[in-house]
């Protein structure tokens, strides 16, 4: 059965991707119907710790929304296209905006770690592309505004009313997973990357080929290797992630209710 009919007479217009330990957030959701991943056929079952596989749908402020705990990454399998089957679904199942959420390292001190960063647009630089392999012209997707500005401007409004120091700057997708050096790390900051990380990047371009509106956030767990005081870890990636999570629990459901007006 896919998504569509499994939601029955639930219509959420919105999904929300949550990344690496940010798994907790899913509390948001109110009298959530919980679908686990390995109901919905082709859905991948996230094989990485702090990832858990399940898709709730109820009320955050106000709104129906389908949030999704836990995303397989391209880096598991050398697959660039494997959450295809998901924005697939959400699509059919009448999603029209997606908020993408990853943990991420920072290429700048002014964002530090714990810290959110509302993704204004992204640098591909891992090497791969989704979108490889199909044809059609659908698949010369444009790739200005990725990140709406309309969803930007509600996200950066909803900060401000709840008093969370909302970052934004530039995604940089590296694929992952082992971190980047310190080069690396060095090379990213001067091409104009302000956050790098492992996800997400490759979502975008296949929700903009489907046509969805995207916005993405990057809760900053760690500081880029080689910069001072930097020591990134899969562990450091979870603690701080959950301490921007606290944030992301109050910014989410801010912009749902101030979207009702
Ligand atoms: N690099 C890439 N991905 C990440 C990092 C990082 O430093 N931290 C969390 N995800």
């Amino acid at each position: 059965m896919t998504l569509k009919t499994k939601l029955g007479t639930r219509a959420p217009k919105t999904a929300i991707i949550l990344g690496s330990a940010l798994g907790d957030v899913v509390s948001i959701v109110e009298d959530p119907l919980v679908i686990p991943y390995t109901d919905l056929p082709g859905f991948p079952v996230p094989k990485i710790s702090g990832h858990a596989g399940k898709l709730s749908v109820g009320k955050v402020g106000g709104q129906e929304v389908a949030v999704l705990a836990g995303r397989a990454h391209p880096y598991e399998s050398g697959n660039a296209a494997v959450m295809r089957p998901v924005l697939d679904q959400l699509k059919e199942a009448g999603i029209e905006t997606l908020i993408l959420t990853n943990a991420a390292g920072s290429l700048k001190t002014s964002i530090g770690p714990g810290s959110i960063m509302l993704i204004t647009d992204h640098i591909n630089y891992a090497g791969m592309n989704p979108l490889i392999g199909q044809h059609g012209d659908e698949n010369f997707v444009p790739m200005t505004n990725a990140y709406d500005p309309a969803l930007r401007k509600r996200f950066l409004a909803a900060a401000k009313s709840e008093k969370i120091a909302l970052k934004q700057g530039v995604y940089v997708w590296f694929s992952g997973p082992s971190f980047e050096t310190p080069a690396e790390i060095k090379m990213a900051q001067v091409i104009g990357g302000s956050a790098v990380g492992m996800s997400t990047a490759p979502e975008t371009i296949m929700a903009r080929r489907l046509g969805l509106n995207v916005a993405g956030l990057s809760v900053v767990t760690n500081l880029g290797a080689g910069i001072k005081g930097a020591n990134p870890s899969h562990e450091e990636t979870k603690r701080e992630g959950q301490k921007a999570a606290a944030h992301m629990k109050r910014l989410l459901p801010r912009v749902f209710k101030d979207m009702k007006k």
